[in-house]
C-alpha cells in the first residue's frame, strides 16, 4: 500500500535521495496554480525536470505516455529515478502508468490537486490509459510509494470539479461510514468537495477497503456503487459529445441503485434522494434507455442475463455482487425519480 504524507514528509524523504534524478509530471493548469505551491513547501525538487502533459480526458492516452517515456529517456532518467504526478486523475492516471512501467517500475509519489484525484484517483494503486473513445483499457495495479493530500491545492479547482468529487465522498459515506454520511449532510457538495476532514475520512475509508482487497476480487468492488449505470450515462455522453464529468453520471447511478436497494428503510432512502436531486441534475429523459441497457450488457460487472449491482442495506452498509435481472433494471429506469 502506498503511505499518505504531507509535502514536509515528502521534502524529508526526497532530500534522502539527492543524487536520484526527478521528473514532475503535470498539465497545464497544474504548473500554472499548483508547482508554485509545490516548490515552496518541497525544496527537494527545485532542480526537477518538468513534463507537462494536455489537459483533460482526451489526453489519457497512449501518446501521451509515449510523450513522457521518450522525455525520461531523452533526459537519462535511470531506474532510480523519483516521478511526482502532480494534478488530477488524468495526471495521477498517466504518470502512474509510467512510474509502473518504465524501467520495469520508479518510484512514484501522487500529489492530487483536484478533490477526486484525492479522494479516489491516487488512492488505491490503480492507473489506466483510454483506448480510442474506451475509457481505462489498460493499466496496472501498482502502489506508488506514497501520496500527499494538501488542501492547499483546492483554493484554485473550479466549484464543478470540488462538487464533482463530491460525489465519490458522498458514495464513500454512503458505502461505509453513516455517521460521516450524515456530516456531510449539513454541507452542499462543494463545501464538502474542500472540507479537509471528510476527505480525509475518505482516505482513510478507501485506504482500508483496499487494503482487505488490492486485486478487487471482493470488498473492493463496494466502491463502484453507483458506477454500473453511472458507468453507462458516462459512456453515452461521450458519444454524444455531452459535457458530463464522472461524478454527474455516477451521481444518477447512485440515485438508481438507491431505487434497487430494496432492504434500505424507505425513510433513508428519500434522505438520500432528497439531498441528490436539490443539488445536482439528475434527468434521465435526455438518454435513451435500450442505449444504457446495452453499454451495461458490455460492461465487466454483468453476468449470465443478471446486472451485478452494489447496494445499500442501509446508509453506511453496502453489499456487493448483487443480482439484478433486465426486467428490474428496466423497470427501475423507467421509473422518475
Ligand atoms: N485510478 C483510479 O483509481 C481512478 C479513480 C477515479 C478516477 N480516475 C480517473 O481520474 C480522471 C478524472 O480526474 P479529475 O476529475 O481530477 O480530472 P482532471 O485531472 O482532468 O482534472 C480536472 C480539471 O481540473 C484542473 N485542475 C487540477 N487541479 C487543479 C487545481 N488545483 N486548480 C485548478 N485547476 C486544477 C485540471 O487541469 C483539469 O482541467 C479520469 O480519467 C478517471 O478515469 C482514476
Amino acid at each position: 500500500m502506498e503511505r499518505i504524507l504531507t509535502l514536509k514528509g515528502l521534502n524529508n524523504v526526497l532530500t534522502r535521495k539527492p543524487n536520484e534524478k526527478k521528473v514532475i509530471v503535470l498539465d497545464s493548469n497544474t504548473y500554472k496554480y499548483c508547482l508554485p505551491i509545490l516548490l515552496s513547501k518541497v525544496n527537494a525538487l527545485h532542480e526537477a525536470t518538468i513534463l507537462e502533459i494536455g489537459v483533460g480526458e482526451r489526453n489519457k492516452t497512449i501518446d501521451t505516455y509515449m510523450s513522457i517515456v521518450k522525455g525520461l529517456v531523452e533526459e537519462g532518467f535511470d531506474r532510480h529515478s523519483q516521478l511526482i504526478a502532480l494534478g488530477g486523475g488524468v495526471v495521477t492516471d498517466i504518470a502512474g502508468f509510467v512510474g509502473s512501467s518504465y524501467k520495469r517500475g520508479i518510484d512514484t509519489y501522487m500529489i492530487p490537486t483536484t478533490t477526486l484525484a484525492m479522494v479516489d484517483a491516487s488512492i488505491g494503486g490503480k492507473s489506466a490509459l483510454n483506448v480510442g473513445e474506451i475509457k481505462n483499457q489498460i493499466g496496472f495495479v501498482h502502489f506508488p510509494q506514497m501520496v500527499c493530500i494538501d488542501t492547499s491545492f483546492l483554493s484554485t479547482l473550479p466549484s464543478r470539479h470540488k462538487k464533482n468529487g463530491a460525489v465519490e465522498m458522498i458514495k464513500t459515506a454512503l458505502i461505509a461510514d453513516r455517521e460521516l454520511f450524515y456530516d456531510m449532510m449539513e454541507y452542499s457538495p462543494e463545501e464538502i468537495g474542500e472540507n479537509e476532514f471528510f476527505i480525509k475520512q475518505c482516505v482513510k475509508i478507501k485506504r482500508d477497503i483496499v487494503r482487505s482487497d488490492p486485486f478487487d476480487l471482493s470488498m473492493r468492488q463496494k466502491l463502484n456503487f453507483g458506477h454500473t449505470i453511472g458507468h453507462a450515462i458516462e459512456s453515452d455522453a461521450i458519444k454524444h459529445g455531452i459535457d458530463m464529468l464522472h461524478g454527474e453520471a455516477v451521481v444518477i447511478g447512485m440515485l438508481y441503485a438507491i431505487e434497487l436497494s430494496k432492504d434500505m428503510p424507505v425513510g433513508q432512502k428519500n434522505t438520500v434522494k432528497k439531498y441528490i436531486t436539490k443539488h445536482f441534475d439528475t434527468t434521465i429523459d435526455k438518454y435513451d434507455i435500450n442505449e444504457l441497457m446495452n453499454y451495461m450488457d458490455e460492461d465487466k460487472k454483468n453476468s449470465c442475463g443478471k446486472y451485478n449491482f452494489v447496494l445499500l442495506k442501509e446508509i453506511g452498509e453496502s453489499i456487493y455482487g448483487q443480482e439484478v435481472s433486465k426486467e428490474q433494471l428496466n423497470r427501475i429506469l423507467n421509473f422518475k425519480n
